[in-house]
């Protein structure tokens, strides 16, 4: 009965899993089932060039394992300045247009943080303010005077490595509103005279002429955006990451032949399986990582049901009623009863590195249901 009780994800990664045995339909339909549960509607296409570095602040996230830090989100993806024409017009440190393109950014994710962090210049001196605006309206040249919206404004000291600013009221605008991104303006000014232009060194916004791509990778200003997709909001407003028995109930066909008889006796509890990307053949789009522990449900769910199986008084009915007359209603399934997230790192199909927890990946406990 094994087959009946198996959770969506580990349904499919068990399926990817065993592609040695599988054809073709069978595996892309298993591999589109796991990329909807992690909410892509296709893997990125396959890359000839080697992918762009991991921002470190992403990977400091990840190795960390924390929280994201912005309560809710289940997501966070990392993005640069684009270049354009338009940066000629900022010829100077102390004013210049910044334009993250977050147009990639699946429609069902909602802003929960976005953080902008730019490094302090070599020589930094005396006291200074950034002032941080979304350009709700850009100005044209002998027309109009753009409107500009204040999003944060912090005070500048000497010897911080790092400054971050608060983005969000942009970057919400910028997933309801895609057209109406026209950037964030920075600005430095000297604190102690009112609005003059900064004349010290202060933070990196523009890369100089002569520096190679490489050293101003790793200090031009960084955007994390920080999002809560669809299926997180649905699982918190449930209050709890149950499983539901509709997910399951979908999964039911199919997978019953696959199950040996003397498996079937063996009592309900979480049997190890470890999922390497590699064997999927995820490996060149998921950063890290590389595989990990999912774990899975098997075994019989016997009349009496002990207290350790984690039943249901639904369950323990069912059961009962099983043992009187077995063909009027089968035993109970052994299925995961608790469930955790995963945090994974990946590129996406823009080259784009997004961080992402993923809930109800590995199986904590099992249980008759
Ligand atoms: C943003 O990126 C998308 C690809 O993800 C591209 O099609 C679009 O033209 C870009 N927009 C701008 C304004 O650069
Ligand atoms: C029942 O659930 C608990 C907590 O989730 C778990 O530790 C235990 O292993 C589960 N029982 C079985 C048979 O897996």
């Amino acid at each position: 009965m094994r087959g009946a009780c198996a959770c969506a994800v580990v349904c499919a990664l068990v399926a990817l899993c065993a592609a040695a045995g599988l054809d073709e339909a069978t595996r892309a339909a298993a591999e589109k089932q796991l990329l909807t549960l992690l909410g892509m509607s296709r893997r990125p296409p396959p890359r000839n060039r080697p992918p762009p570095p991991v921002p470190r602040a992403m990977r400091l996230l990840y190795d960390e394992r924390n929280a994201f830090p912005a309560a809710a989100a289940n997501t966070a993806r990392s993005f640069y300045h684009t270049a354009t024409d338009l940066d000629d017009r900022f010829p100077g440190e102390h004013r210049f247009r910044l334009f993250f393109n977050i147009s990639g950014v699946p429609t069902d994710e909602v802003a929960r943080g976005a953080d902008l962090t730019f490094q302090r210049a070599v020589g930094t001196t005396g006291k200074q303010r950034l002032l941080l605006y979304d350009v709700v309206r850009p100005g044209r040249r002998r027309h109009s005077e753009p409107i500009l919206r204040l999003l944060d404004s912090i005070p500048l000291r000497p010897a911080e490595g790092t400054v971050t600013a608060d983005a969000l009221g942009a970057a919400r605008r910028w997933l309801q509103e895609p057209k109406h991104n026209h950037g964030l303006l920075v600005r430095v000014i000297e604190e102690d005279s009112e609005s003059k232009n900064a004349k010290f060194p202060h933070v990196r916004v523009r890369r100089r002429a002569m520096e190679e791509e490489e050293d101003w990778r790793a200090v031009q200003p960084l955007l994390m955006l920080y999002t809560e997709d669809e299926r997180a909001r649905m699982a918190r407003e449930r209050g709890e990451k149950r499983l539901t028995r509709n997910k399951r109930a979908t999964q039911r066909k199919g997978h019953r032949a696959h199950h040996r008889r003397k498996e079937a006796r063996e009592i309900c509890q979480r049997r190890p399986l470890f999922v390497d990307f590699a064997d999927v053949g995820w490996s060149d789009w998921i950063v890290a990582p590389h595989g990990y522990d999912a774990y899975y449900c098997q075994g019989d769910c016997p009349f009496p049901l002990a207290d350790h199986l984690n039943g249901t008084n639904h369950a323990i009915v069912q059961t009962l009623v099983n043992s009187v007359n077995p063909a009027a209603v089968p035993k109970a399934c052994c299925v995961p009863t608790q469930l955790s997230s995963i945090s994974m790192l990946y590129m996406d199909e823009v080259n784009n590195v997004v961080l992402k927890n993923y809930q109800d990946m590995m199986v904590v406990g099992c249980g008759c249901r």
